[in-house]
């Protein structure tokens, strides 16, 4: 069968700039054939795959067809055209394949009427860096026609391989790859026994909210780690995700929350839809992302990858999240960096070998066994740090509420909270940046002191910056990063524009207390709500949020 090339005639598209992670639109409006002349595709493997979103199966025919016109040798794709964002990292590094597309628009809501999304990844497994997106988006704004082939559609359930006009096709199941990295990692000998040995008083219960995590979840939970049926939920991947919202947070997560709470679930986590971000929260304890990222660290010595590895080589957060890794860093001597919101800024920290675990206040976890974060890969590290204290503790039953106190009366506690305004007018977002740039420029705030009304905690402003990143390794600067107010007692407040909205603008504000071990059990116990309570008030004051968005409320706190 010969499959001819045509040409077809096109036009550029506007507001095609990939944000922190790739495209994200409502599914009516997604349009992109440019990837293709922005890349050297002509000889090279490429891996396709996503979260199984609504015009994922449609979008991987375009792909092949045009891929193929443009000169791509073999096509790997996942399964009814899925891959979880980790595994798709993973698949890319293992067959080193030139780079790979992923079909996600992560956590947002899909559907006709929801959001679809294109992400492009680089031969070292992670997002492509700003270099490569600006020159896609470029292409955008010029493209005139684009090649694609004449093929009939190819099944996409069915493992195998085949031709495909001058390429080659390989469906494969992603899983089984997964759970070989999983296993290369971690200490499953030790979870299992710890898990089998606790079946009636440490229950887990995963929840993957119709994403895509579903699959991988339940091979490494039930059929490697012995788990049964019940320890999982929600765990078939759906196009809309059932109608909710796949994010894995208290507000997001809730089949999740209300189960652990009615059951008193001892361990309880939850993916979002294209599976690199995670949750976990078990009976009477909700670990933030912030902690849960320095615990790990803390914690890394009895998870055998590191140990291979030598060791831990060193650590890192994105700018808003909470400093507690900072001080794991320094207790344990290594290096610490401070990068832009966005998983791709970790990449060429971990390709130079500097840096071993890092994460976000978002929800993202992982380590540079990958380029992307990694929701399972945290799920399992808990139950690996979970699994390893109980070991040294025969007598008393180890739980993620007794790991995260010692934690702070180890390092202090760094209180974190982010309050999150959606879909708000973008006069008003920019009215707040302008506000608070101008503030910055005439040092208007500095060494203002106001005191909150309701908890008359004072707090004294003794900075204000906008964050900018050097890349260590490659120099790149990345400007206009969020800007912080930072207060005499170390506390910090942050605020930023979200990149990865598909509808107005978001508006986030990040707030952080610092409280030393020396406080004591009661002051490092407290609600996060009620330690940050004073800091709120007296953020939302200075920076005169609500009367430039019009909202009293954030949509969501996490
Ligand atoms: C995605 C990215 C993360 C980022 C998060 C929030 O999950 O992979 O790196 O932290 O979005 O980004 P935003 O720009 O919306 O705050
Ligand atoms: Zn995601």
């Amino acid at each position: 069968m010969s499959f001819p090339v045509q040409e077809v005639l096109t036009k550029p598209f506007e507001g095609q700039k990939p944000g922190t992670s790739g495209l994200r639109k409502r599914v009516k409006v997604f349009q992109q054939e440019s990837i293709f002349d922005a890349i050297e595709a002509k000889g090279s493997t490429l891996v396709i795959g996503g979260d199984g979103r609504y015009f994922s199966p449609e979008t991987v025919h375009t792909i092949l067809k045009i891929g193929s016109a443009n000169g791509v040798d073999r096509f790997i794709v996942g399964k009814d055209s899925i891959l979880s964002t980790p595994a798709a990292s993973n698949i890319i590094r293992k067959y080193k394949a030139y780079g790979g597309i992923l079909l996600t628009a992560s956590h947002n809501p899909g559907g006709p009427d929801n959001d679809f999304g294109i992400k492009y990844n680089v031969s070292n497994g992670g997002p492509a860096p700003e270099s490569v997106t600006n020159k896609i988006y470029e292409k955008t704004k010029t493209i005139k026609k684009y090649k694609i082939i004449n093929a009939p559609q190819v099944s996409l359930d069915t493992i195998g391989e085949f031709a495909y006009g001058p390429s080659k096709v390989s469906i494969i199941d992603s899983v089984v790859d997964y759970r070989i990295l999983l296993e290369s990692i971690f200490d499953f000998p030790l979870i299992k026994s710890f898990l089998t040995s606790h079946r009636d008083n440490y229950r887990v219960l995963f929840d993957g909210l119709h994403g895509v995590t579903g699959p991988y979840a339940h091979e490494i939970l039930v059929s490697a780690l012995g788990l049964t049926e019940k320890s999982v939920q929600n765990c078939i991947p759906l196009p809309d995700f059932g109608g909710g919202h796949p994010d894995p947070n208290l507000t997001y997560a809730h089949s999740l929350v209300e189960v652990v709470e009615r059951e008193g679930i001892e361990f309880g986590a939850a993916s979002d839809g294209d599976g690199d971000r995670n949750m976990i929260y078990g009976k009477g304890a909700f670990v933030t992302p912030s902690d849960s990222v320095a615990i790990i660290a803390h914690w890394a010595d009895v998870i055998p990858y590191f140990k291979r590895q030598g060791g831990v080589k060193g650590l890192a957060r994105s700018m808003p999240t909470s400093k507690a890794i900072d001080l794991v860093a320094k207790k344990k001597g290594l290096e610490c960096f401070e990068v832009p919101t966005g998983w791709k800024f970790f990449g060429n920290l971990m390709d130079a070998g500097r840096l071993s675990i890092c994460g976000e206040e978002s929800f993202g976890t992982g380590s540079d066994h990958i380029r992307e974060k990694d929701g399972l890969w945290a799920v399992i590290a808990w139950l690996n740090i979970i699994a390893a204290a109980n070991a040294k503790s025969p007598n008393k039953l180890i739980g993620i509420n007794d790991i995260l106190q010692a934690h702070y009366e180890t390092y202090g506690r760094s209180f974190f909270s982010r309050y999150d305004y959606e879909e708000v007018p973008s006069d008003g977002a920019n009215a707040l940046v302008a506000h608070l740039n101008d503030a910055l420029q005439t040092g208007s705030l500095n060494n203002t002191a106001r005191s909150s009304r309701s908890t008359s905690t004072k707090f004294t402003v003794s900075g204000l910056y906008d964050f900018e990143y050097t890349d260590p390794i490659d120099k790149s600067v990345s400007s206009n990063q969020g800007q912080v107010i930072t207060f005499s007692d170390g506390s910090r407040v942050v605020f930023r524009l979200s990149g990865t909205g598909s509808q107005g603008a978001t508006v986030r504000m990040y707030v952080e207390r610092y409280v030393p071990p020396e406080a004591g059990p009661s002051e490092l116990r407290r609600d996060a709500a009620d330690g940050l309570k004073g800091l709120i008030e007296v953020a939302l004051e200075l920076s005169k949020l609500k009367a430039f968005l019009g909202r009293e409320e954030p949509t969501v706190i996490t």
